[in-house]
């Protein structure tokens, strides 16, 4: 039975379509203005993530500073930098006993000018040494490593939150061993003499280690790193959090045990943070993934993701950001801020649930207009009644469905895109996910299922998560 009821035709006076325009345009105003709740929605990622007390970070190339894109964006988004190479050995150290703070300090002072904290990265590292320090050995590079330590933090005393003190010294692959390296075989205590020099030259600063693959707790690695941190933590050895670079790919893949690992080695009593995230191919539901993982954990001090654009990645080619090269913001960059915002997913049910969609700002269900099967029909808000074309199942792969066979699908992955029913193929743009906030997240765009207006025939469409009472939803 249909319940589409198509307006009378109405003979307006110029009056009423004034009248008419500005109820209009305060709707439009209404939808795009932040909600004025107390939990209102951040429209940006670094607030998105104060609102947890935690910061939302990026790694800073000083080269691209001049750029206003990536300037804009990054003083935009984030309240954290980390210079991406300019406070590496090489670039502070170029020459035995002369550092250059030139590049540090210029993302050093383009992050405090707009309000940002600062990570320091890295102070000891078998990487990016500059020639002379290379071609040390032994107790003189030991010296020279406590030297570039004293020298670099006594330079930014009192003014970088987390120093990454070590960086990469495990091997890859399964051994668990420590990566050879001039400083490994300089003594298997480099480490210690290191974040103990640190912790005298810069009290303040919370000393962490840094590395990668080692998100997965069933690791070789992550188990090595772990064993070290637990072994400092019995024996004193100054070290206050462990950083999770938290570069996914194809021989890195994301796995949900990470959260494990980062509760793991919060129990040891260090702090966490991830500190160079890029995910090959920015699936938004990998990237919501890391973020909810990181607010799971109370010690999780914040998340960095290392570049602005694709274009400024180290892996441009794996488009691992959350913008593209334009700077517009990818599906991920909605996924994130909606993670942020405490859009937190409630997992799939095992088995199908369903009823009414009811939209809690209109109080009316999402309905498919005259009971229509045709694919392409875009749905909207109706009266509830409990017939079939208001009828949605959730299933276990995050489907909604209507009839059995047709599934709520996103007819595009941007702002304003319409959402109508359309044959179930068990494409991402058929999958949401049901929100514990009442958001229903597009999987594949980000975008929430939104309600273009409360009356009925108000279409629905994807549109940006803002916490929005026409965003939430029961699905009872
Ligand atoms: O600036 C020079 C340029 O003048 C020259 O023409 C060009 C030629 O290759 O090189 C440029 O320097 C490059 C530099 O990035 C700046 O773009 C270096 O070759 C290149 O090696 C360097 O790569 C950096 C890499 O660390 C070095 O290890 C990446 O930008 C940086 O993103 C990456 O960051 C590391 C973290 O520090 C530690 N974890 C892994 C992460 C990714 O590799």
């Amino acid at each position: 039975m249909g319940s589409y009821a198509t307006s009378p035709p109405v003979r307006r006076s110029l009056h009423g379509l004034l009248v008419a325009l500005f109820v209009v345009a305060l709707g439009v105003v209404g939808a795009l203005a932040a909600p004025p709740s107390a939990h209102a929605a951040e429209s940006t990622l670094g607030p998105a993530a104060k609102q947890s007390g935690r910061y939302f970070g990026v790694a800073i190339a000083a080269n691209r500073l001049n750029d206003s894109t990536y300037a804009s964006i990054a003083n935009r988004e984030f309240n954290s930098v980390t210079a991406e190479n300019e406070m590496k050995i090489d670039a502070l150290q170029p020459q035995r006993g002369q550092f250059n703070f030139a590049a540090g300090d210029r993302v050093y002072n383009w992050a405090v000018q707009n309000g940002k904290q600062v990570r320091g990265h890295t102070l000891a590292w078998h990487s990016q040494q500059p020639g002379w320090m290379q071609n040390l050995n032994g107790s003189a590079l030991r010296q020279a490593m406590v030297d570039h330590i004293n020298g670099v933090m006594n330079h930014y005393r009192g003014k970088i939150v987390e120093w990454d003190v070590v960086n990469e010294a495990f091997a890859d692959g399964n051994s668990g061993a420590r990566r050879d390296s001039n400083l490994q075989r300089s003594g298997n205590d480099w480490i210690e003499v290191a974040f103990r020099a640190a912790r005298a030259a810069d009290p303040s600063a919370k000393l962490c280690y840094n590395d990668y693959n080692v998100e997965n707790w069933n690791a070789a690695k992550t188990q090595a790193m772990y064993s070290m941190v637990r072994d400092f933590k019995q024996r004193g050895v100054p070290i206050d959090c462990v950083g999770f670079q938290a570069h996914f790919n194809d021989g890195n893949p994301y796995n949900s045990n990470f959260r494990t690992t980062l509760q793991s080695f919060a129990a040891l009593g260090v702090d966490v943070s991830v500190t160079e995230l890029d995910i090959q191919g920015a699936s938004p539901t990998t990237y919501a993934n890391v973020v909810n993982d990181c607010l799971a954990v109370t010690r999780c001090l914040g998340i960095t993701v290392w570049g602005v654009r694709d274009t400024d990645s180290w892996r441009a080619h794996h488009t691992p950001l959350l913008f593209n090269g334009d700077g517009s913001k990818k599906p991920a960059y909605n996924s994130v801020l909606n993670a942020l915002n405490g859009g937190s997913t409630t997992p799939p049910p095992t088995t199908p649930t369903g009823g009414q969609l009811r939209g809690v700002g209109s109080g009316r269900c999402v309905d498919v207009p005259n009971a229509a099967t045709a694919d392409g029909t875009q749905v909207q808000l109706y009266d509830c009644h409990t017939n079939a074309n208001q009828q949605w199942s959730l299933t276990s792969s995050g489907e909604l469905r209507v009839y059995g066979d047709k599934c709520l699908d996103a007819a595009g992955t941007a702002v304003g895109a319409r959402v109508q029913i359309y044959s179930c193929w068990g494409g991402d743009n058929q999958k949401w996910r049901v929100n514990s906030n009442g958001s229903i997240v597009g999987v594949q765009s980000g975008l929430c299922l939104d309600a273009g207006g409360s009356g009925n025939g108000a279409a629905i469409q994807l549109y940006t998560c803002w916490n929005g009472s026409n965003q939430q939803w029961t699905l009872t």
